[in-house]
């Protein structure tokens, strides 16, 4: 029950934060403006065709005058412009196609969390044009197919990259798609009627050969020399099916691309991407004689959702409903009139929009005593189409133009201020929220470590009636406002908390034992670990510090196993270090990946054999043949080009399910929490293994054996030195220092894990490698999940040594998972206030990343919890206390053996 409790607690909390700072911004019912024929001038080209490469960065498009795309620079001899597209959000594939295509920038939490599910309908391009038609793949098909279309199906012709005979064919099979539609004379009929018509080429090669070989590599201009010459015959393939001067053509991406072949963060060479215009209707830049491509200070700049009004009006469309560009000036070879009316269109198409929220907004309650954005109302939006036509009956067309400027970047404006309208009160409720639940959970804590058992006051009581009469006030109240609804459950958030936190409190007595202390031990970790691990980041200074004081006593009585502990620490501490403090990390020692892998898998099988672990002969059997299959194949991935025989997805498969399985079927003949939990951590680490790079199944296991040894000597040094009968008092204040020990314990490995993996923190990108020996391609979902298993194991494992090791934590799992919450939560509140979510993109991900490591850490130990407990389960801990006591140094190495 608690656990569900804390659970949904968490989501509520994490929804909070990200509907503060990433609330849906698209507006419903809207309605399209006129098209250019209506307005009575001819746009300059009839139909559009874009290719988008995907992943094709900039700098590998202009690079060396162009002689990397030779075809492309021979059309750019005759006609065409160049200019730099710049991306923002997390680079990626979907916000780049939304951003083309819909006008606006996707709001990053909805890419996370979602990712193939549009939170809310949205226009596009090809929905204006009315008739389109697509070849892509599946996934980009996806982010458009589902919308409404109002009668005007897009049509697409889609592919799976397993679907196809060979790897990197996707472009093939484009181009190919293509050339099979334009030679069918009956399509070109139909076509040549259409006016406007869109057609998407979706090329998806250089994206995978970027991740593959990474843009600077021979193979990745091989790949590139062929998408060029792709788009140079089919642009001469449409010249000639349509051979009326009348299609224009754009070549863009949707994500640039870093010299590690990865993406989604926002550097320059991810964030800029080419943008080549030519054919009918597009203005050509003054150019040198040789046509040498542009470069940076002088080339033309645009954002990527500005092309959604710069396509719609070079084929005499309005921009998309929810287009939130300004179209920019100059690009177009068409006369001043209809470049004023296209930017007129997309001013109108910007104001009806902040029409909307400001009709809103005055429509509500308490509007005339609220906070307004007095540059622009509705008067003056009123006011301003019969301006602009006058200015242009007047023949004033640059008055016209500025006009529009001007109340383009109002309405932007507008729209800004109104979305971000309720975000100080969301701020203060999402805290009001936090501090309640500090507070409930510790007058849980105080609950648990009382020894006699004082009922809860339950949800029948005065208190909770007033407090649901407050809440439904406020709903009222926010209801007339016309607060959207899911801001408004996040403003009313608060109250149902402290109905939760009341219902919590003792019938009688005491309310929250040692509060001081309780907000010391919740400060100090969760300021050091802040700071440490993400600020300063000295996490291994921390660490290092920690582990040490936690071992003070030990420290005076020196032993084999005390120096073994204080080697292994000192090896986490210095890997830890070169990881967090180095670039490059432990990538710098001059050892292959693939052989740091095997190395760590011989050490998988090593480690238990001289610690003495015994198991079953199965369990050796099936854990040895799992490794194997993995290093083997490991060894294919790499020479084959990436594939891997299916009896290895069999095998490793079969071997996630017996990992976890096994430890059940086991369970009755390991009926002592040491055998048990030595089954789990071979079990994990062979897991851990299979999903590994590189170093990090390495790095997991010095930490675990550390854990273990640290631990060990830890009970030890307190074994010999107990102080038996305390005072009552006394007592629960040194429990309750223990409870955030361990919960500090927790929460501090669960770092130190998640760095010395390798963990990429400011782009939450998953490494699609990482599930290379489960799934032959892509996915989010099964390499997702993959990841999230991996990130959870080492957590995982070090619970199940608590909780089988020191009968402490198994008493009073509950107590320590608490405070590791409050702990957690102390982070996750103190990240909330520093989320960014303008400007640079690096550190808006980063604030994202973090604040997402800080919830998801919750998750997991909760999770982590579960299962120890289910591993766990009716095992039997050894009772030492008297018999160790006895135990002196002589019969140490036998202790080691048995553990
Ligand atoms: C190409 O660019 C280089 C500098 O990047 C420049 O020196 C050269 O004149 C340009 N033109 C040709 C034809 O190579
Ligand atoms: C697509 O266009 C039609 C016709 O204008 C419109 O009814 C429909 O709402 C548009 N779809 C979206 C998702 O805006
Ligand atoms: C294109 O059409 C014109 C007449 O409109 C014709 O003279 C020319 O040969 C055609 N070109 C091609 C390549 O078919
Ligand atoms: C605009 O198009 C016309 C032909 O329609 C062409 O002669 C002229 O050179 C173009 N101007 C520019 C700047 O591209
Ligand atoms: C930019 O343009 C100016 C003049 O328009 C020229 O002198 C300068 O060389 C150009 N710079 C580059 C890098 O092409
Ligand atoms: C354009 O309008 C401004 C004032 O709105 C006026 O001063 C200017 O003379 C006008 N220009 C032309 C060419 O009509």
């Amino acid at each position: 029950m608690w656990k569900l409790q804390a659970l949904v607690v968490h989501i509520l909390l994490m929804g909070s934060i990200l509907s503060t700072y990433f609330q849906p911004t698209i507006l419903p019912n809207l309605v399209p403006q006129k098209t250019m024929s209506e307005m009575g001038l001819e746009p300059p080209a009839n139909r559009l065709v874009v290719f988008v490469t995907d992943g094709l960065r900039a700098a590998s498009f202009l690079a060396n005058n162009g002689s990397d795309v030779p075809d492309l620079k021979d059309i750019y001899r005759k006609q065409g412009r160049i200019g730099i597209s710049r991306t923002c959000a997390p680079t990626m594939t979907r916000p780049g196609h939304i951003a083309i295509f819909g006008g606006f920038n996707e709001d990053p939490a909805a890419a996370l969390v979602n990712f193939r599910y549009n939170p809310s309908d949205f226009d596009t391009v090809f929905n204006r044009s009315r008739h389109m038609i697509g070849w892509a793949h599946r996934y980009i098909v996806d982010y458009f197919n589902t919308l409404p279309h109002g009668g005007a199906p897009l049509r697409f012709d889609s592919y799976m990259e397993r679907e196809l005979p060979k790897k990197l064919s996707c472009d093939k099979w484009a181009f190919d798609k293509v050339a099979n539609f334009l030679t069918n004379g009956d399509n070109v009929r139909e076509w040549r009627n259409y006016k406007p018509s869109v057609f998407l080429v979706y090329l998806a090669d250089m994206d995978i050969a970027g991740h593959r070989f990474r843009p600077l590599s021979e193979e990745f201009f091989k790949r590139l020399q062929h998408t060029q010459r792709g788009i140079r015959n089919t642009y001469e393939l449409f010249e000639r099916v349509f051979n009326d001067s009348r299609t224009a053509y754009l070549m863009t991406s949707d994500h640039g691309m870093n010299n590690e072949g990865f993406h989604g963060g926002g550097s320059s060479f991810e964030v800029e991407i080419p943008l080549f215009m030519w054919g009918a209707g597009v203005r050509r830049e003054e150019i040198d004689l040789e046509a040498n491509f542009p470069r940076k200070p002088n080339i033309s700049q645009v954002d990527q959702s500005q092309l959604a009004p710069l396509m719609s009006a070079l084929i005499g469309l309005p921009p998309p409903m929810n287009n939130l560009a300004m179209m920019p000036v100059g690009y177009l070879n068409v006369s001043d009139e209809y470049e004023a009316v296209a930017l007129h269109l997309n001013v109108l198409q910007l104001l009806s929009q902040a029409q909307i929220l400001i009709r809103r907004h005055e429509k509500a309650m308490f509007y005339k005593w609220l906070p307004k954005f007095k540059e622009l109302h509705l008067d003056l939006i009123d006011q301003y189409a019969p301006q602009f036509d006058f200015l242009k009956a007047e023949g004033n067309l640059t008055e016209a133009m500025e006009m529009c400027q001007e109340f383009g970047k109002l309405a932007k404006q507008c729209l800004e201020y109104y979305h971000e309208y309720y975000q100080i009160p969301l701020i203060v409720s999402t805290s009001l929220s936090y501090l309640i639940w500090f507070y409930c959970l510790l007058l849980q804590l105080t609950r648990l470590s009382k020894k006699e058992k004082v009922p809860r006051r339950g949800y029948m009581t005065f208190s909770t009636l007033i407090l649901v009469m407050i809440g439904i006030l406020v709903i009222t109240m926010l209801e007339l406002q016309n607060v959207p609804h899911i801001t408004a459950f996040y403003l009313i958030l608060p109250v149902g908390m402290l109905i939760m936190a009341q219902a919590e409190r003792p019938v009688k007595g005491y309310w929250i034992l040692h509060p001081l202390w309780n907000f010391g031990f919740i400060l100090l970790p969760a300021v050091l670990m802040m700071s440490m691990a993400f600020i300063i980041k000295h996490l291994w200074m921390l660490y290092g510090i920690s582990v040490l004081l936690n071992n003070r006593r030990a420290l005076r009585k020196p032993s084999m196993k005390l120096f073994i502990w204080l080697c292994l620490a000192l090896l986490v501490a210095i890997m830890l270090f070169v990881e967090q403090r180095i670039r490059k990390g432990l990538r710098n020692v001059p050892l292959k990946d693939f052989h740091v892998l095997y190395i760590s898998m011989v050490l998988a099988i090593i480690r238990p054999l001289i610690l003495g672990h015994r198991h079953d002969l199965r369990v050796w059997t099936f854990n040895t043949v799992a490794m194997l299959a993995g290093a083997y194949g490991v060894y294919q991935y790499m020479v084959y080009e990436e594939s891997v025989s299916p009896y290895v997805y069999a095998v490793t498969w079969s071997f996630l399910f017996f990992a976890f399985l096994s430890i059940a079927y086991f369970a009755k003949s390991l009926p002592e929490a040491r055998k048990r939990l030595q089954l789990i951590t071979i079990n994990m680490v062979t897991v851990l293994s299979l999903l590994t790079n590189s170093w990090s199944c390495l790095n997991v296991q010095i930490v675990i054996t550390e854990f273990i040894f640290g631990l060990e000597v830890y009970e030890q040094s307190k074994r010999t030195k107990e102080t038996e009968v305390v005072e009552d008092e006394r007592k629960s204040l040194k429990n309750l220092k223990d409870f955030y020990r361990y919960g500090y314990m927790i929460l501090l490995y669960f770092f130190v894990a998640f760095f010395l993996a390798g963990h990429w923190l400011s782009s939450f990108l998953f490494k699609s490698t990482a599930a290379r020996l489960f799934y032959p391609h892509f996915s989010l979902y099964i390499a997702g999940s993959l990841v999230m298993l991996k990130i959870l194991l080492p957590s995982l494992i070090c619970i199940c040594v608590l909780y089988a090791m020191v009968p402490f934590v198994r008493k009073n799992s509950r107590s320590i998972l608490i405070c590791a919450f409050l702990i957690s939560d102390a982070m996750g509140l103190y990240k909330y206030y520093f989320v960014r979510n303008r400007g640079s993109w690096k550190r808006i991900r980063t604030c994202l990343d973090q604040i997402l490591l800080t919830h998801a850490v919750n998750f997991m130990l909760l999770g982590g919890l579960c299962l120890a407990k289910i591993f766990l389960c009716n095992t039997t801990m050894e009772k030492p206390e008297r018999k160790r006591t006895r135990t002196s140094r002589s019969t140490l190495a036998a202790d080691e053996t048995e553990a």
